[in-house]
């Protein structure tokens, strides 16, 4: 079964004074494991298509099914939950809660799952030594790097073993070091721990290590092309 699957995806915004066409009918069909790039002009929909994927944004037309479940079938708390355990989020902003430091914005999302205060804390270190972090746990965001507080996003993405980690230009905020760090992490999950990631960038250098390509024009699917299998596959 793929991981997501959209069918006919259609997106219209202001329906009612001049609509915008943000996505005209994409078919996707994403498997398990894949490392794939979302890339294309400024516009053509690739945060339209994450967001809808993600179950932030819902379609005008067609279906988005994760893990076999149409999202357009679940209520809104449902939804909440949905996404809460089956999706990993990082953006370009980082988006931390500046308040809290890296181990607990890495817990928070466990927190929001209900589990145990101590698994919560044991699972973000463990995170956090994984991406790289060991030794800024305790530190706020405004005392971290903006690659390091995004590896501190991608912890926290990873922190409820979600199905699939949706970056929507997870670089585009970083320096050319930094973004290759990042993608170096993400390459790494990706190939020892299986994990699927699917990340919209406009970087050359993000596009070059991506496993697919997939290039949106205009809310459609203008290319897609696989360039190498998962090293396990
Ligand atoms: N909330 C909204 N209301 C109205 N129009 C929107 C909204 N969000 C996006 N759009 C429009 O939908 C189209 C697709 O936008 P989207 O943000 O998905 O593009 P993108 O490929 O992510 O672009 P970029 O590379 O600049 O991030 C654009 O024409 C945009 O102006
Ligand atoms: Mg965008």
């Amino acid at each position: 079964m793929a991981v997501i699957e959209t069918k006919g995806l259609t997106k219209v915004y202001n329906k009612d004074q001049v609509p915008v066409h943000a996505l005209n009918g994409v078919d996707l069909k994403i498997e398990k494991r894949e490392f794939t790039a979302i890339v294309g002009p400024s516009g053509s929909g690739k945060t339209t298509l994450l967001n809808i994927i993600g179950g932030l944004d819902s379609p005008t037309d067609g279906t988005a099914i994760v893990q076999g479940t149409d999202l357009s079938t679940l209520s809104d708390s449902e939804l909440i939950n949905f996404r809460l355990q089956h999706i990993g989020f990082v953006f370009q902003a980082y988006n931390l809660i500046p308040v809290l430091t890296a181990i607990e914005n890495v817990a928070f999302v466990m927190q929001m799952q209900g589990r145990p205060q101590k698994e919560c804390n044991k699972k973000s270190r463990t995170l956090l030594e994984e991406v790289g972090l060991a030794d800024k746990i305790n530190k706020r965001p405004s005392a971290l790097s903006g690659g390091q507080q995004q590896r501190v996003a991608v912890a926290r993405a990873l922190s409820s073993n979600p199905d699939f980690v949706l970056a929507d230009e997870p670089t585009a905020n970083l320096d050319s070091v930094s973004t290759a760090d990042l993608l170096d992490m993400m390459a790494d999950l990706n190939e020892k721990e299986n994990m699927t990631f699917v990340f919209s960038t406009h970087d050359q250098r993000v596009i070059d290590r991506a496993r697919r390509v997939v290039t949106l024009v205009d809310g459609k699917i203008a290319k897609d092309d696989v360039r190498e299998e998962h090293p396990n596959a």
